[in-house]
């Protein structure tokens, strides 16, 4: 046999979901809240609106909306899942996971499920987790999301953060499938990092009286994000041996408009190929890079062979990359 004979396992995605509750709480919503304006959110962050959780919707109900679009655009059915990883900081419960919720609610049970907990990196830790079960022959087809309900945790009397975060759900199904041993597709490579020394520039601190909420120095987690990203752009690059100009889409972690562009110039990339909807979205911390996906993959815009660069920066600080040909 030779090298070009060779087989091996990859990640690919076979179907992408999304769920926003419906409560819309916009700019103009949160002039009545905090001392702000529209203009000035809109200008220094680009959102304009986001969805928040009604009372008694939580992580695991946007969870599973999500997840059967996912299902469905994949054309499978639930019982084929044999692995539900979660990426969720709001799970509805300390314990039991987000994701044993969830497969309670799609009416399976017996393989793995577990939440993954790196704030706005989340989703793409809980991807490349994915990806090494289905390349370590442990799984087969992996339901993969990311779930938030960050309004549980916001200080609407903040107006330094409270104006960033929204609710919503992302999902894709990753499934194995066999591939040339030197092509590149699927899920191409994935890089995570993590450094604790930050802990308290971005954290929900545990107060006596319950009300856990986000404290964070926003300009300063703004810098570190920038520059960040930039290093993990080279490094993805990098490890594959690939140019800029063979991205076809960055579809990155919907924090704020200034550092999704920031990242877009290091990249040399137009705008056009940037999937943004921090907008309409705000951060959905761990749920925005699928939300972006499943909005890019539904219009249209995302096709089959595409190349996908994803990244994302978030709280601990956490941060990584994942690069993907749909
Ligand atoms: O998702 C994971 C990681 N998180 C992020 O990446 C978020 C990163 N940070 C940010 O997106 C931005 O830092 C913010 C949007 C949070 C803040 O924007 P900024 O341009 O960094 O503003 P700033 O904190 O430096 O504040 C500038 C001014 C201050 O006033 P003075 O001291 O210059 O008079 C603030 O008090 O803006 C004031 N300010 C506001 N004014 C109107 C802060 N929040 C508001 C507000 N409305 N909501």
């Amino acid at each position: 046999m030779t090298t070009q004979d060779m087989r091996k396992i990859v990640s690919t995605i076979a179907g992408t979901g999304s769920y926003l509750p419906a409560k819309i709480l916009s700019n103009k919503d949160l002039e009545t809240l905090v001392d702000t304006t529209d203009e000035w959110i809109f200008t220094r962050t680009g959102i304009r609106e986001r969805h928040i959780a009604a009372d008694g919707e939580f992580t695991s109900d946007l969870a599973l909306e999500a997840a059967k679009n996912a299902i469905h655009a994949a054309g499978i059915t639930a019982d084929k899942i044999d692995l539900i990883i979660v990426a969720t900081t709001t799970p509805d419960k300390i314990f039991p996971s987000v994701a044993t919720m969830l497969q309670r609610k799609l009416g399976i049970a017996g393989y793995p499920a577990f939440d993954i907990q790196a704030v706005c990196s989340g989703f793409v830790y809980a991807l490349a987790t994915a990806d090494n079960f289905i390349k370590a022959g442990a799984a087969k087809c992996a339901l993969v999301i990311g779930a938030e309900t960050f309004s549980r945790i916001t200080d609407y009397s903040d107006r330094s953060n409270c104006i960033l975060w929204g609710d919503g759900a992302g999902a894709v199904i990753l499934c194995a499938a066999q591939a040339d041993m030197h092509s590149k597709e699927g899920v191409i490579s994935t890089h995570l990092h993590a450094d604790g020394n930050y802990e308290t520039m971005l954290h929900v601190p545990r107060k006596e009286n319950g009300q856990d909420t986000v404290l964070m120095e926003g300009n300063a987690v703004f810098k570190m994000a920038v520059n960040t990203l930039d290093q993990i752009v080279d490094e993805t690059l990098a490890a594959n041996g690939m140019q800029k100009s063979d991205i076809d889409w960055l579809v990155p972690h919907q924090a704020n408009i200034r550092i999704i562009t920031a990242t877009a110039k290091k990249l040399d990339m137009s705008m056009e190929k940037v999937i943004v909807t921090v907008d309409k979205h705000g951060n959905t911390s761990a749920a925005s890079i699928p939300l972006a996906l499943d909005v890019a993959v539904r219009d249209g815009r995302i096709k089959r062979g595409d190349v996908i660069l994803m990244e994302a920066f978030g709280g601990g600080f956490t941060w990584g990359s994942a690069l993907i040909r749909y």
